[in-house]
């Protein structure tokens, strides 16, 4: 079977024997663009060269880059760990064009790649292209079809629409049509029961998208127009971890050796086995393999957990995981932190950076665990009692003063009690907590007139915080 590092590596070999530059992934946090907190895909860092603004080290670009997708207009974090190949933080393998080849290399090459050196089985690929929009006035992608026809066959063509098929990296910024590639791994009784086709952008856990070709054309302004580019670019991005659960021949990512060794730790601090069921002790630790990835290499980018910004969204996933565990694996002591060595290992070749900073990155999240133990418990029981006086009333809804007061005393993200709010049928007045947070801010603001107040004034931030760098470096080139 093909390890997920070979699998990685035959990527970075085949476009570097097709001409392309290998670069380092940029880091996580993403730096000098106000429209984008995280990197959410490998075009990210290249943003530039798409808008004309800046000369690409090549015409030619190929890496694999770390993506985060929990905020803005991409955005997976609820259905990370309920289903099986939604990730916060994942590997995006790119080959980029910058007014280069166009769409006849992008897909021959991408055919090449997935049936020739992968081996994937053609009659379990499908692809798409885009319909055209009128309100964009962005015709059908003739061209794109025309290119897949004599190599999928048309019935293996599937037409999207501007959600599926039109790329857009943000609510302004480069985008363009785009033709993706979906892989069915049923199994074959599944397949003659209902063809693949009827299940492409279904939400179905194994016929899933793992490439997507982006022809990037225009640029979306502010208000709301496209804009031709300057030069006509290709954006393309596989999903790294489902890549390998299709040629591992897995259902699920968390069953590819990208999270094994992962959850082999987990098993090992609970003391329970993974089943890959839908029970809450399987999605604890499908959530927590997942979240330590986000968290550890987010720090190992220059960020720590805060109040504020991209610190307090690494705060959330972090403080989701450390719940998760406690409620449904019995985890009371820290135990994050005890994952972070497995992961430096398994990625000290591709991703050094959190190999060189492991000690630092496991300090980090203990203290953060230890902080948020320490109210945890306290915060879920009087959550529990508040959700059961609600029901007594018959209300569904936890008003935002409570939300409030969870956040401040207890250190309760939001999101987090809204979570759990969500797993006993109930809903959060998000509204009256933004209300109640800005009341909070304003009285803190009279108080101490001269002091910035970023958000709840609790907890304190550790000295940790001050260490966070967030220098911009260099794009590397491998
Ligand atoms: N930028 C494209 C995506 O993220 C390839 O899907």
């Amino acid at each position: 079977m093909m390890t997920s590092h070979e699998i990685r590596r035959h990527f970075l070999d085949f476009f570097r024997s097709k001409q392309h530059l290998i670069v380092a992934s940029a880091p996580l946090v993403a730096k000098n663009d106000p429209t984008l907190m995280f990197n959410n895909s490998g075009m990210a860092q290249f943003k530039d060269f798409f808008l004309g603004n800046g000369t690409p080290p090549s015409k030619r670009v190929a890496d694999t880059q770390k993506c985060l997708r929990v905020s803005g207009k991409h955005n997976d974090l609820e259905d990370v760990g309920f289903d099986t190949y939604h990730h916060t933080m994942f590997e995006m393998l790119g080959n980029w064009s910058f007014g280069d080849y166009f769409k006849k290399e992008a897909i021959t090459w991408a055919w090449e790649l997935l049936t020739e050196v992968y081996k994937l089985p053609k009659d379990r690929l499908y692809v798409s292209v885009f319909q055209g929009d009128s309100t964009d006035n962005v015709p059908f992608d003739q061209e794109a079809f025309d290119l897949w026809k004599p190599i999928v066959g048309e019935d293996r063509i599937i037409y999207g629409n501007k959600k599926d098929n039109f790329w857009e990296m943000g609510d302004t910024g480069p985008c363009g049509p785009c033709s993706e590639i979906h892989v069915d791994l049923r199994s074959p009784e599944e397949v003659a029961e209902k063809p693949g086709k009827d299940l492409v952008n279904a939400d179905h856990p194994q016929v899933v998208e793992i490439w997507n070709l982006v022809f990037m054309q225009f640029n979306r302004k502010a208000d709301g127009s496209l804009e031709p580019l300057p030069a006509r670019h290709v954006d393309t991005g596989m999903g790294f971890e489902r890549l390998c659960m299709a040629i591992q021949q897995k259902r699920s990512n968390y069953d590819t050796d990208v999270f094994s060794g992962t959850i082999h730790v987990i098993e090992e601090l609970s003391g329970r086995k993974y089943e890959a069921g839908t029970g809450m002790a399987d999605v604890a630790m499908r959530v927590i393999a997942d979240h330590i990835r986000a968290v550890s290499f987010a720090i190992a980018d220059g960020l720590v957990p805060s109040n504020a910004k991209a610190g307090y969204v690494i705060r959330r996933i972090l403080r989701r995981a450390i719940r998760y565990g406690y409620s449904y694996l019995n985890l009371t002591e820290p135990f994050m932190t005890k994952l972070v060595p497995t992961l430096a290992m398994q990625f000290a070749d591709v991703f050094p950076e959190l190999n060189a900073q492991r000690d630092f990155v496991a300090t980090v999240i203990r203290e953060e665990e230890i902080s948020f133990l320490r109210t945890l418990g306290t915060g879920l029981g009087r959550l529990d009692q508040i959700i059961s006086d609600l029901g007594e009333k018959g209300t569904k809804e936890i008003p935002g003063e409570t939300v409030f007061e969870l956040n401040d005393t207890f250190g309760f993200p939001a999101d987090l009690t809204a979570l759990i709010a969500r797993e006993k049928g109930l809903t959060i007045d998000e509204t009256g907590f933004q209300k109640a947070l800005q009341e909070q801010k304003a009285r803190l603001g009279k108080m101490q007139p001269h002091r910035q107040v970023t958000g709840s004034n609790w907890p304190k931030p550790t000295g940790l915080s001050l260490l966070a760098t967030t220098s911009q470096k260099p794009m590397r080139i491998l």
